[in-house]
């Protein structure tokens, strides 16, 4: 598989929790599984105020931030920020990075030269 990655095995998200936080390319990432079974690998800081979204709320085919509740979908792209007025489109302009993911044999991989390419605040911090 050019351009991918091994990053962790499947059996990795075998927990009542199916997340678990992944480097790759030194961007910060969140590896999950959503209640259908697919898998999304976004990044792991929030844009809003920066909250780790390895302790976000998995629900509704992603996560959502565990400070003031924006929802994130597997793709990245924001999809709710809860204290906007009802009918505001702002989360049309937000996302966060969204690597893309396969599942082969047990084995979860990743495509790197997606992570090569994000440029923004998911570096690794020391
Ligand atoms: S820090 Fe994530 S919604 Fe505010």
């Amino acid at each position: 598989m050019e351009n991918w990655v091994r990053i962790a095995a499947s059996a990795d998200l075998d927990r009542p929790r199916p997340l678990i936080p992944v480097t790759l390319a030194g961007k910060r990432l969140v590896l999950f599984r959503d209640e259908t079974g697919a898998l999304g690998l976004i990044g792991r800081n929030c844009p809003h105020r920066g909250a780790d979204l390895c302790y976000g709320r998995l629900e509704n085919n992603g996560l959502r931030c565990p400070f003031h509740g924006w929802h994130f979908d597997r793709t990245g792209q924001c999809v709710e920020q809860p204290a906007e007025p009802e009918g505001s489109k702002m989360h049309e302009q937000i996302r966060v990075p969204m690597i893309p993911v396969r599942e082969t044999n047990g084995e979860i991989y990743a495509q790197i030269g997606a992570a090569l390419a994000q440029t923004g605040s998911e570096e690794a911090r020391p």
